[in-house]
């Protein structure tokens, strides 16, 4: 982390989890026992029926409602979607594009995940962009380059004063979900390298100021080393974001000096 330049945000990412009535005891939960310091962001994605009631029970807390994925058209015959607009009238404040489960399982491409981006930006939303590599494509040495691809094409006509808007979440898939979280270097080492593709794009002041998360099997043990990085700037959260307790917990390491 390195607060001096960029927001530390921790997100939660519920994916298909929690009714309406388990997303009000949560966010009660949560609410209730916030620490004090305020040194990071908080945001919470949740499915897309429990952001009424988490925005009406979060409105005066210094929690942030995002969504998990959006469709990059304005409105129009797409049955089973949801626009821009349509999240950012339910005052939610960040949506996720291009989560490594959205290209794999439900075939998304870098091209979508471009036009969710200006469909994000132009509603006013904060997308978090996730990229990041699977095993293979780690063994096979080729992180580095996709993930400068994956960043390139998601950023492709968004204008400087837009990055300030942007948040990018490095996700490793080997890590996702599978308890096999990336060690604080390695994390670290793609982080920067995320940095530097920033700083190529919009110079070094954009680069410095964005925020880089870290995800992938983060939990309330390994937070804390992973957010000592000074390129890994918060964490989009799965599993562990599930449980006030250990969320709290994460947010705490997040707020550490
Ligand atoms: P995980 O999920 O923390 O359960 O690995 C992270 C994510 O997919 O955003």
């Amino acid at each position: 982390m390195n607060r001096k330049y960029r927001k530390t945000i921790i997100a939660g990412n519920w994916k298909m989890h929690k009714t309406p009535s388990e997303a009000k005891v949560f966010a009660e939960q949560l609410k209730s026992s916030l620490p004090r310091a305020k040194r990071c962001s908080i945001v919470l994605c949740v499915p897309y029926v429990d952001i009424p009631v988490a925005v009406k029970l979060l409105k005066d807390s210094r929690i942030a409602v995002g969504a998990q994925n959006l469709h990059w058209e304005e409105a129009g015959p797409f049955t089973g979607e949801i626009s821009a607009a349509m999240l950012a009238d339910l005052d939610v404040k960040y949506v996720i594009i291009g989560h490594s489960e959205r290209r794999n399982l439900f075939f998304e491409s870098d091209l979508t995940v471009n036009k969710k981006v200006h469909a994000a930006l132009k509603a006013g939303l904060h997308p978090i962009i996730c990229v990041g590599e699977d095993q293979d494509q780690r063994e096979l040495g080729v992180t580095l380059e996709l993930i400068a691809y994956q960043i390139k094409t998601a950023l492709a006509g968004v204008s400087p004063e837009d990055m300030r808007h942007i948040v990018i979440a490095y996700e490793p898939i080997w890590a996702i979900g599978t308890g096999n979280t990336a060690t604080p270097e390695q994390a670290g080492q793609v982080c920067s390298a995320i940095r530097g593709v920033l700083r190529k794009l919009y110079g070094a002041r954009i680069a410095r100021s964005t925020t880089i998360q870290y995800g992938g099997s983060m939990n309330e043990k390994n937070a804390a080393d992973l957010l000592a990085q000074e390129d890994v700037d918060g964490g989009l959260i799965g599993s562990a974001s599930l449980n006030p307790e250990t969320f709290l917990q994460i947010i705490q390491a997040a707020n550490q000096d």
